[in-house]
């Protein structure tokens, strides 16, 4: 795959960045959210997501399984495809972050290097790295898709837990128990974002 062609040259363009956030009155942002399946992450990070769209924030939610039927289609869950997979998600989040959303990410992520890199993609400030630390026993007895018993039964490979790992994070801006009810890790992220700038208190 070509990594960059010395014939395409990169063009600024007149609405900046700044501009486009002035007129949606917040900064742009990305809200990673990391953890294991089962975990949370696409339910709070879908809670948040109602809590500041009534706020007035302009906001678009990336979710693993969705973006898997569509801009991801092609990859499946070997440590080169989840990589790919983390690779595209980051650019489409950076592009968001540019236009001046808020953007929300749902992935497992499960290795560091690559939440390094999509942080190295964005301005620094931009990307607020959300562990939703939810225990391996507890995901398991939730079980929403049925995957961790098809898991331990040896019927998908690969699985973030089971046979394949999942590096958790050791710097997370915002690290959140994912036991405790919905609302209150809703509630727990508005107070962070408030604190951090990204919506008005
Ligand atoms: S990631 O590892 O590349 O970040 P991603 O978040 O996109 O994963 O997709 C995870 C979702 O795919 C899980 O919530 C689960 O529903 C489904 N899935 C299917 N197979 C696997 C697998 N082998 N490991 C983890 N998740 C899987």
């Amino acid at each position: 795959m070509a990594q960059h062609d010395e014939n395409v040259v990169w063009h600024d363009h007149p609405v900046t960045r700044e501009a486009r956030e002035r007129q949606h009155g917040h900064q742009g942002a990305v809200l990673w959210f990391t953890g294991l399946s089962g975990s949370g992450k696409s339910t709070v990070a879908g809670a948040l997501e109602q809590a500041l769209h009534r706020l007035g924030v302009s906001t678009y939610l990336l979710d693993g399984d969705n973006v898997r039927h569509g801009l991801c289609r092609d990859l499946g869950f070997s440590d080169a495809d989840r990589k790919e997979n983390i690779r595209r998600v980051g650019e489409v989040a950076k592009l968001m972050v540019d236009a001046g959303l808020v953007v929300l990410t749902a992935f497992i992520s499960p290795h560091r290097a690559e939440r390094q890199m999509v942080r190295d993609m964005l301005p620094a400030g931009r990307f607020i790295e959300v562990f939703v630390d939810t225990p391996l026993a507890i995901c398991e007895a939730r079980d929403p898709k049925g995957l961790y018993r098809k898991a331990r039964a040896g019927e998908l490979k690969n699985f973030t837990g089971i046979d394949a790992v999942y590096e958790a994070p050791s710097e997370a801006e915002i690290h959140l128990n994912g036991e405790q009810p919905v609302r209150e890790l809703e509630a727990e992220m508005l107070m962070q974002l408030s604190a951090r700038h990204i919506i008005r208190s």
